[in-house]
């Protein structure tokens, strides 16, 4: 099969040449942002809103990386299309990376100078989704981590940056708590926040609840999943929410990009509702699955198959 290429900085070079140098301020500072969208069928899923967010991101951070939004867009459109050839027919996630560039103090010996770098790739989805398969019917288990999520007004967590040490430490934690458990993180006054890669909903008594977008990365599966909520008439409302209120919720799950939906089965060792998916969660997957033309919990499945001999 085709090897896959990667935009680096206007030009399609092979994955495994695609390199950021140790003098850039991404290294130096965690000083990047980034973009993480999906294809379902190979079409990119609400590419422009990513990319919206992108360069709220950059905004956010102050990059120019050089390029307008539309230019950003046909580069990543090339991208899917350069690599096609070597997919197989997969799904992928495309991920957009624009770092700072190379610190002046390091100007002269670094290739690619002192400009920002944007770098957009594309991975078959196998291993992302497939290793969650299972939790499409078994349902995940959350629980809320010593590690708190870091306030907007330190670092602003609607701009997705890769200052993140702390996402990773959460998941750290719930493993510790119990192997497969995913993290939840909280606020400093106890409300939840968001997972450590995704937003999280309860439902109770036929109204869907999620954290308020202040302390969180505003999902764009957070957004899918309240627009299908509308159309089948579902209430969702913003709030904040307890731990208590999970404990009493009815159903529960998590939206993010590479699964788009996964049920909550369990709580901080307990079981959430009747302890097994509900059935708003279900007809959202449903909605969702039709409205992109994938059935999604299918495909993981597909994937998980595919990820135990997968090479890359
Ligand atoms: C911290 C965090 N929250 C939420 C999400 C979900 O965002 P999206 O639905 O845009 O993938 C992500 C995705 O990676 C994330 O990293």
């Amino acid at each position: 099969m085709a090897t896959r290429v990667v935009y680096f900085n206007g030009e399609f070079i092979p994955e495994l040449e695609a390199r950021i140098s140790i003098f850039d301020s991404a290294l130096m500072f965690g000083d990047m942002v980034f973009e993480a969208t999906r294809t379902f069928n190979q079409k990119p899923f609400r590419l422009r809103e990513h990319l919206d967010r992108l360069y709220a991101s950059m905004r956010y951070a102050e990059i120019d990386c050089g390029l307008t939004i539309d230019q950003m867009e046909d580069a990543t459109c090339e991208t899917i299309e350069r690599n096609l050839p070597a997919l197989g027919g997969l799904d992928v996630q495309i991920m957009h990376d624009v770092t700072r560039g190379a610190l002046p103090l390091y100007a002269g010996i670094v290739r690619e100078g002192l400009a920002p770098i944007v770098s957009i790739n594309v991975v078959p989805l196998v291993r992302h989704t497939g290793s969650l398969a299972q939790k499409y019917e078994k349902g995940a288990h959350l629980v809320i981590t010593p590690q708190q999520s870091v306030p907007a007004r330190y670092i602003d967590p609607k701009a997705k940056n890769r200052s993140r040490i702390y996402y990773k430490l959460a998941e750290l934690q719930a493993a510790r708590m119990e192997p497969g458990a995913m993290a939840l993180l909280s606020d400093e006054r106890g409300f939840i926040t968001e997972g450590s890669g995704s937003n999280f909903f309860i439902a109770c008594h036929g109204e869907i609840l999620t954290p308020r977008p202040n302390d969180i990365l505003r999902g764009v599966s957070r957004h899918a999943c309240i627009e299908l909520a509308g159309e089948l008439g579902f209430p969702v409302r913003e709030a904040d929410i307890e731990p208590y209120d999970v404990r009493e919720a009815d159903e529960a799950w998590i939206t993010s990009t590479p699964f788009s939906m996964i049920p909550v089965t369990r709580f901080n060792f307990q079981a959430v509702g009747d302890g097994k998916p509900g059935s708003m969660y279900r007809r959202l997957l449903t909605a969702w699955g039709d409205a992109v033309g994938v059935d999604i919990a299918a495909q993981a499945r597909e994937y998980e198959a595919l990820a135990t001999t997968w090479k890359s």
